[in-house]
This record gives C-alpha cells, structure tokens and sequence, in this order.
C-alpha cells in the first residue's frame, strides 16, 4: 500500500456555531459531531485529516496556500460559497483535488445559494444530508483518488 493520503476538512464562516445557528435548516449536530463521524470512518483508511475552521477568507486561503502539499480537500465555504472568486482560485491555484459540501441542500434554499463560485474547480458537489455530507465528500474523493492513482 502506498503512503498516508493528506486530506483537508475545510469549513468556511458560520459554520463555528453548527448545532446551535439555525437549528431548522442545519440540525443540532456539531462541527466536533462531524470531525468525529469522519474520524471514526477514517480509522480503516490510510487518511489523514486536518480539519480546519475559520470566518476569514483570507484565512482560509492562506491555509489553501500552506497545505498545498495536500492529496485532497473537502470543504465546505458556506457563506462565500457563494461570493468567494479568491477561494476558487486557491483552489484552481494549488491544483489538489476539492469536493464541494453543504448541510442543507442549497438547491432548494434562496435563489443566491443555487451559485456556486466553488463548484467548477471542483470534482463534484455534494448537498443536503446534513453532517452526513462530509462522509459522503469524503467518500467520493477517496474514490477518485484511488481511481487517479
Ligand atoms: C451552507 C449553505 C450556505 O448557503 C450557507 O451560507 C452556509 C452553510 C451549508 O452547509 O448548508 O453557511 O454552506
């Protein structure tokens, strides 16, 4: 088997107060709900995670910048989602291959939220199953990467 791939959860502004903000579209599973859930999942598979929040876009792109060396991203920018053209060209920049995930499913939300700017330099996008969506990014990039390898 080969090394240990480098995967990071990355989770955009907002989404800090997970369990607690807007318990009708979001639920009341926590972000340290998440990292368990991947955790556990993770435990048979040779990944590393990294997860990483931050309200700050360019914290967000610097860490993009620092974590280049990265084999995959799933994450999920919320807010700026739908605002961020820094953010997808981080993404586009460091060239490592990022799964788009979100909570709720965005499709059927505000007309805004149906934009993605993320989306295109993306594998694929994955949205509405709660926490659950970052086991299910997870799962379809793991899969691309072996299929890549
Ligand atoms: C979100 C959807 C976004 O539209 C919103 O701004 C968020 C969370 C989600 O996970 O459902 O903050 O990304």
């Amino acid at each position: 088997m080969g090394m240990k791939k480098k995967i990071l959860i990355i989770n955009g502004p907002n989404l800090n107060l997970l369990g607690t903000r807007e318990q009708d579209i979001y639920g009341t599973r926590t972000l340290d709900d998440m990292k368990e859930l991947l955790l556990r999942g993770a435990q048979t598979i040779a990944v590393d995670l990294d997860f990483f929040q931050s309200n700050i876009e360019g914290d967000i792109i610097n860490y993009l910048h620092r974590n280049r060396d990265a084999d995959g991203i799933v994450i999920n920018p919320a807010a700026f989602t739908h605002t961020s053209v820094a953010i997808r060209d981080a993404i586009a920049a460091i060239q490592v291959p990022a799964v788009e995930v979100h909570i709720s499913n965005i499709h059927a939300r505000e007309e805004f939220r149906r934009v993605s700017f993320i989306a295109p330099v993306c594998i694929g996008q994955i949205s509405g199953f709660g926490i659950h969506s970052y086991q299910l990014g997870l799962e379809g990039l793991i899969s691309y990467l072996d299929s890549n390898a």
